[in-house]
């Protein structure tokens, strides 16, 4: 095949995919409009991956003045250069465009690059997932379950809320009234948000990074709630709350599947945190700050997570801890309507 034919084959390739795409968007608009203003939900989760050789991520934003879409590439299962890459995604946020009735601008496309254990990452390289990635800032503020949240399309690869955990924050609502409560990687604090407005007496939330601190408090002050924030290395913290005798009613955790900041050379797991790895090391160091009947909430977004429940009761038995202990995976009961069918994070309650 000449090179000529090559690139008039690939470029009709990029325009079926283009065509599908808006047949898909256009369908589950259809399916999930209702849907999602009937349950406040201002951010759901639109398209993910469905056709394989489109390998999207797609959320759809919408407020009553606004309406934006945020979404990711992961890797597209075959060779390209970058230039063709960036024709294509021209081509995929065109036909998004069309097919949601909004404009190309209103919708942010990024890379998502996969970090694994073991590769000789940089500094930079970690930065990827959370640094800030353009200048022109897209902000909004958008609307879940009554609550408001702000909301950044355009900086990072993250917008400041994860859809998939709507359900789960719900669910903390639900059980916060008159307890305390410690959210681990807080990130922009929105499990903070819902226990503070479910009536929590006083809800802690840890991250290490000053930039989503802030933007928690915006959360909270969206909200008119207060919250104690407190920036520190979870696995740091840890210790110290558990030589202070501190305890808390109801344990968040909800860690990111790898990290290996700065910010924690030298702590307990030697500066880098594995999900798979290190998961019973985190949640044996929750345990220790849970009281009496008290509820630990872990989140994982990793593929292929099995949480080893024996090897959690038994180190549990050994740490004196205490006796009793129940795991539940709650997964199924956070899958909400939009992620039906699709990949996500496993949730399991620790009951002390
Ligand atoms: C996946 S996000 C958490 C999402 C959050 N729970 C939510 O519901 O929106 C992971 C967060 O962990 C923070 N983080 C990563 N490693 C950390 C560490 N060692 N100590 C404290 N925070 C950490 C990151 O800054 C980021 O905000």
């Amino acid at each position: 095949m000449t090179e000529n034919e090559t690139g008039t084959a690939a470029s009709s390739r990029t325009e079926d995919q283009a065509g599908m795409l808006f047949n898909r968007l256009v369908k589950r608009r259809r399916h999930l409009g209702k849907w999602a203003v009937r349950t406040g939900a201002g951010v759901y989760r639109l398209y993910d991956r469905d056709i394989p050789e489109i390998p999207l991520v797609l959320d759809f934003y919408h407020n009553d003045r606004e309406q934006a879409v945020s979404g990711a590439l992961y890797k597209r299962p075959y060779e390209k250069d970058s230039g063709e890459e960036e024709s294509w995604l021209c081509a995929m946020k065109a036909a998004a465009a069309s097919a949601l009735g909004i404009s190309a601008e209103n919708i942010f496309l990024k890379i998502r690059r996969r970090q694994r254990h073991g590769d000789p990452l940089t500094s930079k390289e970690f930065g990827a997932r959370y640094q800030k990635e353009a200048n022109g800032a897209f902000e909004m503020v958008i609307k879940e379950n009554g609550l408001s949240f702000a909301v950044n399309l355009s900086d990072y690869i993250d917008t400041g809320i994860f859809p998939d955990l709507r359900l789960l924050r719900k669910i903390i609502m639900g059980e916060a009234s008159g307890k305390t409560v410690l959210n681990l990687f807080c990130y922009t604090g929105s499990f903070s948000v819902y226990a503070a407005k479910g009536g929590a007496r006083r809800v802690d939330s840890v991250d290490m990074s000053s930039t989503y601190l802030k933007w928690a408090g915006r959360n909270c002050a969206l909200n008119g709630v207060k919250i104690w924030p407190e920036r520190a290395d979870v696995f740091r913290f840890l210790e110290r709350a558990e030589s202070e005798g501190r305890r808390w009613d109801i344990i968040i955790a909800d860690p990111p599947a790898f990290s290996n900041s700065k910010k924690m050379k030298g702590n307990p797991l030697g500066g880098v945190f594995d999900i798979k790895r290190d998961y019973q090391f985190l949640l044996s160091g929750c345990l220790a700050l849970l009281k009496e009947s008290g509820k630990l909430f872990f989140c994982v977004n990793a593929r292929k997570f099995n949480l080893d429940t024996g090897a959690l009761l038994s180190a549990f038995e050994h740490s004196g801890a205490g006796k009793n202990l129940s795991v539940k995976d709650i997964s199924g009961q956070v899958r909400d309507e939009d992620f039906k069918g699709r990949r996500m994070p496993v949730c399991y309650v620790v009951t002390k």
